[in-house]
């Protein structure tokens, strides 16, 4: 089954190198509005637009997409209302609203000719970003987005097989097989791209495990695995951003000595 719609979707990939291209101004207003036409829970999202210098991969654009619930409160206290709700539960929900705004955009952008990369640091850059942009407090830079012409055309790259994405009815019992045939789809498709080989991308071993991998069989499951065994394993680094944009994620035991003080 296809169209111009599911075809867009189906060869996409994420574009690192771009032309000077700079998108006409109703380009960039076309894919904004259709990133804003997204789903909502509050249109909890807002954007911070780059043009030209400084956008990595020599794009033209790049969109910090932030969880904004500085704007929400002004609205709120415009009705003489002030926000409860624990922040949390506004972070999941401003999440949900930026992700869905945030991929409208990057098919939007397909569809008019244009590429995308998101880039992941920006949480734990949180106040170099905000200092840049000049954020308020309650304004949380969730992801970048870089956007233009593409000056490259790669493979679409490999997904999981889909039966080990949709489970009907129940969540299976993985077998083995089952497991063993979603990774040889993930890493014989990025081996056969040479993905890993031309980008020179290997995750150092940080630990005492010796280095037995080889661009001949380094590939998607390794490297995933690599990254969640060995990174980010205290919170301390997000929590602290997000504290210092004005939002509290505590435990219950922190909540309830904060109470007694
Ligand atoms: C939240 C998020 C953060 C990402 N961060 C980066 C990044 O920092 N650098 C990068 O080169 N690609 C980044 N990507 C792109 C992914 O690497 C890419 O989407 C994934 O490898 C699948 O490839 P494809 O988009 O070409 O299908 C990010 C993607 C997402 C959704």
């Amino acid at each position: 089954m296809n169209n111009d719609i599911i075809e867009s979707m189906l060869n996409r990939k994420s574009i690192r190198k771009y032309t000077e291209e700079m998108p006409s101004e109703e380009t960039i207003q076309t894919v904004v509005r259709a990133g804003q036409q997204a789903p909502f829970a509050a249109q909890l999202c807002s954007l911070l637009l780059t043009r030209g210098k400084g956008v990595p991969w020599g794009a033209p654009l790049m969109f910090t997409i932030c969880v904004d619930l500085h704007r929400m409160e002004v609205i709120m206290a415009k009705r003489n209302w002030k926000m409860v709700t624990n922040d949390l539960s506004m972070l999941f929900f401003g999440i949900q609203d930026a992700s869905l705004m945030a991929e409208n955009m990057v098919n939007a952008a397909e569809s008019l000719g244009m590429g995308s990369c998101f880039l992941g640091a920006a949480p734990y850059i949180a106040d170099k970003i905000a200092k840049k942009y000049r954020l308020p407090e309650r304004v949380f830079p969730l992801v970048q987005l870089v956007m233009g012409y593409p000056a490259e055309n790669p493979p679409t790259r490999p997904r999981y097989p889909i039966n080990f994405s949709l489970f009907e009815d129940r969540y299976p019992d993985f077998s083995d097989e089952m497991i063993e045939a979603a990774m040889k789809q993930m890493d014989e498709g990025y081996l056969a791209q040479e993905y890993y080989r031309k980008g020179k991308i290997k995750i150092r071993l940080e630990g005492a495990r010796p280095e037995t991998y080889t661009f001949d069989n380094y590939s998607w499951t390794e490297h995933i695995s690599r990254k969640w065994g060995q990174w980010y394993e205290s919170p301390d680094e997000l929590l602290t951003q997000l504290e210092k944009r004005g939002f509290t994620i505590n435990l219950p035991e922190k909540r309830d000595n904060n109470a007694l003080e």
